[in-house]
């Protein structure tokens, strides 16, 4: 197809036009797979993307791993199946390469929950704080932010804070209760929360586990407290992956987003993964924006390296500080 302008072919991307025109018996697998090749591409997916694109994926990690091979790569162009942040913090490490999202509307609860301009005057009235982020917060937000973190390494993070000083945890309140819990430490929290993550019905988990009483519960802590309370282990996406391959447990209840029962299942196929349910008429919790990428898109965006993550060179240098210092204490600490 032959498009005017470069901004004809955004516009005809954005609004599903060309994911239409795609030829339905294209092999999308294989086409995926040769316009990676051709291109010097790499794929990477977070954990709660659908199956399908995990499986064709050059690597399938939680945010901290991502961010990790993001840094070291050395393909000319990442194709983040992801939301938008994480793309972001590809780019910001990655400021010479090509980053692609399939689709840029995949936003985050998390992240929108916390503009940059409101947390600007909010952290004036803590100068002396050292300001912690959870990754899953804008670019805007990380040039605010003296150190990031994910769920794996957040613990390490606060850790490594002298106990005298203050700190301001944004934008996660469920994350940062959890943090204050575990570091026995005291933080301002901004009020943030995860609409995937807040939804879990604690009675529902608790009937599930009246059912099937030898299922563990594992969650995630951007649940809320309520939910954490009834987990029997509490971690990042990965860190629930590991745990679930422990030889001594073969049922679980998993309160976190659906999407990562793919590897659990994949990795254990003989255990069973029951997903906890969510206060609404679904039996399992998907992020609408991680589940806005598709096959379909991602071959698009492959095809014509759109739509790409643009970051001010500005912008790129302030945040970077604040995800470099993350990356350094979790090597030290031989977090992956
Ligand atoms: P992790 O992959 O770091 O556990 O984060 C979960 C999440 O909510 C990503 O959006
Ligand atoms: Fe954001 Fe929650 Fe979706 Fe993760 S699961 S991308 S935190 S809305």
């Amino acid at each position: 197809m032959n498009f005017v302008t470069e901004r004809d072919k955004i516009s005809l991307l954005e609004n599903g036009f060309l994911e239409r025109e795609i030829d339905p018996e294209l092999d999308l697998i294989d086409e995926i797979r040769c316009l990676k090749e051709e291109k010097n591409a790499i794929i990477l997916a977070h954990y709660y993307q659908e199956s399908e694109i995990q499986d064709i994926a050059d690597f399938v990690g939680d945010s901290l791993q991502l961010s990790q091979v993001a840094a070291k790569t050395e393909a000319e162009m990442i194709a983040f199946a992801g939301v938008h942040f994480m793309a972001e913090t590809a780019k910001i490490l990655s400021p010479n390469k090509k980053v692609m999202l399939p689709d840029l509307k995949a936003g985050c609860s998390l992240s929108d929950s916390c503009p940059a301009t409101v947390f600007a005057q909010f952290k004036q009235k803590y100068p002396d704080h050292i300001v912690v982020s959870y990754v899953n917060c804008t670019a805007e937000l990380k040039t605010l932010t003296d150190i990031c973190c994910t769920s794996s390494n957040a613990v390490h993070i606060i850790n490594s804070i002298p106990k005298e000083k203050g700190i301001i945890f944004a934008p996660d309140k469920n994350l940062g209760a959890y943090l204050e819990k575990v570091t026995n430490r005291k933080m301002i929290l901004w009020n943030g929360a995860c609409m995937v993550h807040e939804i879990f019905s604690k009675e529902k988990i608790i009937k599930l586990k009246h059912q099937s009483p030898e299922a563990i519960i594992i969650a995630h802590p951007e649940c809320e407290e309520a939910v954490l309370n009834l987990a029997e282990f509490i971690g990042s996406t990965s860190q629930l992956l590991s745990f679930t391959k422990k030889k001594e447990f073969n049922q679980f209840i998993v309160a976190t987003e659906s999407g990562i029962l793919h590897q659990m299942q994949m990795a254990n196929p003989e255990k069973i993964f029951i997903p906890a349910p969510p206060n609404n008429h679904c039996a399992c919790n998907e992020c609408p924006h991680m589940k806005r990428n598709t096959l379909e898109k991602l071959y698009l965006c492959l095809k014509y390296e759109l739509p790409e993550i643009i970051l001010s060179d500005d912008i790129v240098l302030k945040a970077r500080n604040s995800i470099d210092r993350m990356l350094e204490i979790s090597e030290k600490a031989g977090l992956k």
